[in-house]
């Protein structure tokens, strides 16, 4: 709605006037007009959106119903979108130059349970609760539904602004199946987590899968030695060869099987993880190494030998990765539609179109 230009002085006043107040009701009705912090139930708390946790459950438990192999993915999903730039549903974006075409991302699944969740939302309260809380909610349902603790998430984020050229690259943050615990542990503090968050989160591997090709090396030559890791148990390794056979050819679509990262106990939220790393039966180089590296084998053994300790110690570390970069400020972020269509500032286009409506209306005289 563009200002026909030369309008007479008071028409511009009156679209300037109009403009301050659907301006200012716009922010009343759906954002918060100070930076809010998160809290726990901040739709309930704040009426936005009563209900809001228990449309997301609904839906997360119908996707498990029709994919068990979902809840997994979506705890992984959270992971991912904090990791980079924060939690701000920057991940959800599609298109190109977007975070889930870049490497890391590109075995992230569950997109579409947040997208129905984000749908089934739109039509409960409206334009009321974002991207990001959603999929902390939805990895929260996902624990629970895999026989892990039911917990408190805080929410109150706003999703991000549209990516650009300069936004952050995935690959940059995310740690790869080949990290040593050094440069992992780097990769957390990156996001001020310390190494026993580390060990903690990656408790979450006592569920889902890992791709054949994640691994493999291990099973043929590690490190170019032309022989199997010599930390893996050798029972362990004859099964996974099974799975994966060697290959040079890199579209080999072997490469791409899926196997269980907590052996025989892929659906379940229990301590087998931790067990059968002791019993050098992790799967990726980074599993292994929990158990073998002398910084972290304490805490991991200690965690791993009792369920209210590592649940009490994960969602302790969840909690904070939660809070990584979040926005809060409605000047930095908003609440979109549609999950993979990040919208640019509203609030910012608005203002330009009063400084036009402002200098014509100065230019008139
Ligand atoms: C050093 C840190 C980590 C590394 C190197 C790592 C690596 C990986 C890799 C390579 C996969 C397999 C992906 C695939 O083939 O689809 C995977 C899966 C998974 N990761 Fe991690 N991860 C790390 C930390 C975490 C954290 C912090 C969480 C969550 C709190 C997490 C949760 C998961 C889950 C649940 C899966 C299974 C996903 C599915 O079944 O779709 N990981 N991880
Ligand atoms: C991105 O998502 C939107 C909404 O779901 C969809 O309409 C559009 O086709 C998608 N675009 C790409 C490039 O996948
Ligand atoms: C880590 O903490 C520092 C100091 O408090 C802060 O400036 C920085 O933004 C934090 N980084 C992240 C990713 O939260
Ligand atoms: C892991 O590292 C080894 C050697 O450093 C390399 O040959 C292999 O391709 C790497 N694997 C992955 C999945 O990055
Ligand atoms: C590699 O595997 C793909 C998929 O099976 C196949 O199409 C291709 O011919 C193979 N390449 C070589 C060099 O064997």
């Amino acid at each position: 709605m563009a200002v026909s230009s030369k309008g007479v002085i008071s028409v511009v006043t009156t679209r300037v006037l109009l403009a301050v107040f659907l301006l200012q009701s716009v922010c009343d009705f759906k954002l918060p007009t100070v930076q809010a912090d998160l809290e726990v139930g901040y739709y309930e708390n704040t009426g936005l959106c009563s209900g809001a946790e228990a449309v997301v459950a609904a839906v997360v438990s119908a996707a498990f119903d029709a994919d068990a192999t979902v809840t997994a993915s979506l705890i992984r999903l959270q992971f991912h979108d904090c990791f980079v730039q924060g939690c701000d549903a920057s991940i959800m974006e599609n298109g190109t130059f977007t975070e889930r075409t870049s490497p890391p991302d590109l075995t992230v699944r569950g997109y579409n349970v947040i997208d129905a969740a984000k749908a089934a939302l739109e039509e409960f309260c409206p334009g009321s609760v974002s991207c990001a809380d959603i999929i902390t909610i939805a990895a929260r349902d996902s624990i629970a539904i895999l026989g892990g603790p039911t917990f408190p998430v805080l929410t109150g984020r706003l999703d991000g602004f549209p990516r650009g050229p300069d936004s952050p690259d995935p690959s940059d943050f995310l740690p790869g199946p080949n990290f040593t615990i050094p440069m992992a542990t780097g990769a957390f503090a990156q996001k001020n987590l310390s190494q026993v968050d580390m060990v903690n989160l990656l408790g979450a591997h006592t569920v889902g899968v890992a791709q054949c090709r994640f691994f493999v090396d291990r099973l043929y030559n590690f490190l170019g030695t032309g022989r199997p890791d010599p930390d893996l148990d050798p029972t362990y390794g004859d099964y996974l060869r099974k799975i994966c056979p060697d290959t040079t050819n890199s579209s080999d679509p072997s490469l791409l099987t899926n196997v269980a990262l907590d052996f025989k106990s892929e659906f379940k939220w229990d301590l087998s993880y931790f067990t059968n790393v002791k019993q050098r039966r992790g799967l990726l180089r980074i599993d292994d190494e929990l158990g073998t590296n002398t910084a972290t084998s304490p805490h991991f053994t200690q965690i791993g030998s009792s369920n209210l300790l590592f649940n009490k110690e994960f969602i302790d570390s969840l909690t904070k990765m939660s809070q990584i970069g979040v926005i809060t400020d409605p000047a930095l972020g908003n609440i979109r539609e549609v999950c993979e269509i990040a919208i640019a500032p509203e609030t910012i286009s608005m203002s330009f179109q009063l400084e036009e409506e402002v200098l014509e209306a100065h230019s008139a005289f």
